[in-house]
Formats: structure tokens, sequence, C-alpha cells
């Protein structure tokens, strides 16, 4: 199969790349003095061949990247052509919270589907999203990727919100730990409230804090917090997605005992590997 990575598709294109014994495609993308963005695939795409296109699309600039790759691939009349966002950006505003909003999460969907048969993602901030495509949906899940890491170290799973449970679930079933939630109320962008939500002590127990999502960090801090004071003896927190906003990363590597995320957004926080999933979903979309 042909790979082709846009900028922020490295190094999970590369690592896919290898694992798919896959041929990476020479690709240029540059800006125009107006800076506006160009993209060429120079190699020849032989129809027959599949073609996966790999970007996270964390900024505006990812996402057209990621359209213009999907159209140039289109040009060379490529049968199957797959897009993988290992991170799907503007994922967050998945319907109407207010009368008159976009819903960007149907407006990207739209842009990066036309003449696309399957699109994979790691877990969406939800998986309703799914329906604003027109294609097949693959959601990759980190849980095992978190596994992997913490296997033997855990005692409690924690998600820091009720949306989360699902996740803690997951984490807790494969490491044979309990798992619970908190009860939290946003305040605004920056600023969480947080309290527990049932009698599972925490008290001398190495707890990971399970999330989908770093942003500004508030979530997780708040989360340690309330964690430490209720006696943790380790605090471990595991995201899918870091993003890192205004430095959070090192806000919360002061107030927990390690700090990871998948790297669908590479960070120094990215120390769990997911490139192995996301190629199995290919070959399984590749097959379909
Ligand atoms: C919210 O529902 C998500 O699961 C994350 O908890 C949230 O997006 C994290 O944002 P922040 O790091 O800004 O608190």
């Amino acid at each position: 199969m042909n790979i082709v990575t846009c900028s922020y598709g490295n190094p999970v294109g590369e690592h896919i790349r290898e694992i798919l014994n896959g041929n990476m495609v020479n690709v240029i993308i540059k800006k125009f003095p107006d800076g506006e963005i160009y993209l060429r695939i120079v190699d020849e795409l032989k129809p027959d061949v599949p073609v996966i296109i790999i970007n996270t699309t964390i900024n505006t600039e990812a996402v057209l990247e990621m359209a213009f790759a999907i159209d140039a691939v289109k040009r060379f009349h490529v049968k199957k052509i797959i897009a993988v966002t290992p991170y799907f950006g503007y994922g967050r505003q998945d319907k109407q919270f207010l009368p008159g909003e976009a819903i960007s999460a149907s407006v990207i969907a739209r842009m990066l589907t036309d003449g696309v048969s399957d699109f994979i993602m790691v877990e969406p901030h939800s998986d309703y999203i799914k329906k604003y495509f027109d294609c097949k949906v693959h959601i990759v899940s980190a849980a095992s990727a978190i596994f992997e890491k913490f296997k033997d170290k855990i005692d409690l799973v924690v998600s820091p919100d009720k949306g989360g449970i699902g996740r803690a679930a997951t984490v807790g079933k494969l490491l044979n730990t309990q798992y619970t939630y908190l009860n939290k109320k946003r305040i605004s962008s920056y600023e969480v409230a947080m309290e527990f939500t049932d009698n599972i002590s925490m008290n001398g127990k190495k707890i990971l804090i399970v999330d989908d999502l770093v942003s500004t960090g508030g979530t997780i801090i708040k989360a340690s917090e309330l964690i430490k004071k209720a006696g943790a003896l380790e605090i471990h927190v595991a995201c899918t997605h870091g993003l890192f906003i205004d430095n959070s990363g090192y806000k919360i590597s002061r107030v927990v005992d390690s700090l990871n995320t998948t790297d669908t957004v590479q960070t120094p926080y990215s120390t769990i590997p997911i490139s192995k999933y996301i190629a199995r979903s290919i070959e399984k979309a590749v097959d379909s």
C-alpha cells in the first residue's frame, strides 16, 4: 500500500509504514508567499494500490493539508483511499450547544471524506461524530496501549468526569482493578470544580487517571489535587491526546508522578505508542 503523510503525520505515519511494510509517497507541501498552502504528490500512484493518508488535524493548516492530500490522491483515480487522523481536531464542537452555532465536527468531516472509503481516528471526544462522516468510520481505542504501559502498576483507575467512565471501565478491566469517576463541573475554559462520586478509598493506592484529552490541564490538575488530598500513594496520568495548551504539561507534571499520552500528538509526554493499533485498523479497512 502507499502511504502519504502531511506535516503532522509523523512519526506515527513512519511507524505505520514500517509495521505494514508500505511505500512512503513523496509529497511536497509548501506555502505561497501569501501563506496559502500548496501540496503536490510527486510519485505516480496506481489506481489499484490503496492509499493511506495520515495527518493529525491539530490545527486549521493540518486540516487543509489533509483535504488537499485527499484531492491530489483522488486525481490519480485511486480506488481505495483511507484517511487517518490519529487526533481528529475540531471534534469537540459536535453539536449545537447554543442556537446559531456551527457544528465544526460535521464541517470538517465533510471536508475530509470526499472520495474516501474509510476514515480512521483514535478516540474522538465522542463517538457521536461518526454520523457526520459519509464513509466507514473506524475508531481506534487507546485502552490496550495504556494497559501495556501500566500492567501490574495500578490499584485504581479514575475518570475525571462521568463521560469518561467507559474508558476507565475498559482500562480497569484490562488492568484487573477497580474503576470510578469524579463529578466535574466546568466553570470556564480554564477552570473546573471536582468532587468524589462514591466512597472508594484512594488512601495508599496507586491511581491511574485516564482521559481522552489534555488541553489547558485544568481537569487533570483538579482531579490530581483531589486524589492526592484523599491520600493516594502515587498518581499517574494516561491521556489519549496531549494538546498541552499554555505549558500545561509542565504544570501537571509538578503534581503527578507520571504524565503520559499516546503519540497521536507529539510532545515530550507521548510515551504510549499507538501506531500498532492504528495499523491493525488500516489492515481491516484495506481488506473490507
Ligand atoms: C472533557 O470532557 C474532556 O474529556 C477533557 O477532560 C477536557 O477536554 C480536558 O480539558 P482541559 O485540559 O482544558 O481541562
